[in-house]
């Protein structure tokens, strides 16, 4: 049987969150209220290189984690005998970082006897959507439409029950962060890209006319083309305003995104729309999806939208019965798809 279906008091979950650059540790009471929830930032440590550098992130894991994990016990105020399971995230992403978080999270597992949960990240982002701060602590409702957009993902996810995932569309080229994240480099608006352009873009007006890939008859997108037009106008020394660059491009890439969830919505009948991941904290992308869609829009807060580690311990919560423990041998799994 199942070891998480004994319990019969709120389920109290670690989470730990090491996939990119982001060093996480959260605790989670029934995958919604947040007891604590950390982030070690390694932002400006990469921001020197334009960029995450995969080694330089996994040795800055190691050396943030265990304090962390101390200060997220001691913020949540719970011992070890008050934590029912241990989940982690084990893919996708940089193997280096990932196996930081796996690692502790089979130590404290071993060493504690809890039931040890990995977790996908992309359904650690969908499940942001679950903890109390986001629509007053009421939880979606299926069927729905997912938007993930992060800086590796940008897929339409229908969603019908817990775990119960039907991938519509993604990406062809460029995520929408990647794509977020070149164009402010081509911009010089600097390192990292999305919130540069959200912040510039509140300054400009998009009056430059970008392509937009509509790939008609999907629910695909490609965000290329867009980030090469800009690039060429760059180069050509067409660019005389960049809050009106930045603007233009954050424009024809949400209008990309909205329309396309908004169909979706429309042609599946859900009942409400989840935005997740990095990109769910544009301002832009927030405001105009709520105006577009056909349903009842749902976005966590900002700081919930990118890497966390109270999403992970969310998501480990509303595991289905029978696929919610792991072992020692747990590994991780720097390409898992959404199943
Ligand atoms: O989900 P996330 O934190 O990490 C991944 O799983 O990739 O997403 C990071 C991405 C980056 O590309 C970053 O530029 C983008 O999210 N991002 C934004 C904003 N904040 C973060 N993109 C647009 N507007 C923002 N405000
Ligand atoms: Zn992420």
């Amino acid at each position: 049987m199942n070891k998480l279906l004994c319990y019969n008091r709120p389920m109290r979950i670690l989470g730990i969150e090491t996939s990119c650059d982001e060093t996480a540790v959260a605790v989670v009471v029934e995958g919604s209220k947040i007891e604590s929830n950390l982030i070690a930032s390694q932002v400006e440590i990469h921001a020197r290189y334009g960029g995450v550098v995969p080694e330089v992130a996994s040795r800055q894991h190691i050396l943030a984690i265990l304090p962390l994990l101390q200060k997220a016990m001691n913020e949540a105020a719970v011992t070890w005998h008050d934590i029912d399971a241990v989940a982690v995230t084990n893919g996708p992403g940089l193997a280096g970082s990932l196996l930081v978080g796996v690692s502790v999270a089979k130590s404290i597992s071993f060493a504690r006897g809890l039931p040890l949960i990995p977790v996908n990240h992309l359904e650690g982002h969908i499940y942001a959507n679950w903890l109390s701060n986001t629509n007053d602590g009421t939880p979606p409702l299926f069927p729905l439409i997912c938007l993930i957009v992060s800086g590796g993902h940008s897929d339409i996810v229908l969603m019908e029950g817990h775990g119960r995932y039907t991938l519509l569309g993604r990406t062809r080229d460029d995520a929408a962060g990647e794509a977020f994240d070149k164009a402010a480099r081509v911009l010089g608006l600097g390192y990292p890209g999305g919130p540069a352009i959200d912040r510039a873009a509140r300054e400009g007006i998009p009056s430059i006319s970008l392509p937009h890939a509509w790939l008609k008859g999907t629910d695909d997108f490609s965000f290329s083309g867009i980030k090469t037009a800009l690039m060429r106008m760059v180069k050509a020394g067409e660019i005389e305003n960049k809050a009106n660059a930045a603007a233009s491009f954050q424009e024809a890439v949400v209008d990309v995104l909205v329309n396309k969830t908004a169909e979706a919505a429309r042609q599946y009948r859900v009942k409400q729309v989840l935005l997740a991941g990095g990109v769910a904290s544009n301002s832009r992308l927030r405001k105009r999806m709520r105006e577009a869609s056909p349903v009842p829009v749902l976005i966590p807060p900002p700081l919930f939208c990118t890497d966390n580690a109270a999403m992970i311990s969310a998501a480990a919560n509303f595991r289905l019965p029978g696929s919610s423990v792991d072992n020692l041998n747990l590994d991780v799994i720097p390409d898992l798809k959404l199943a």
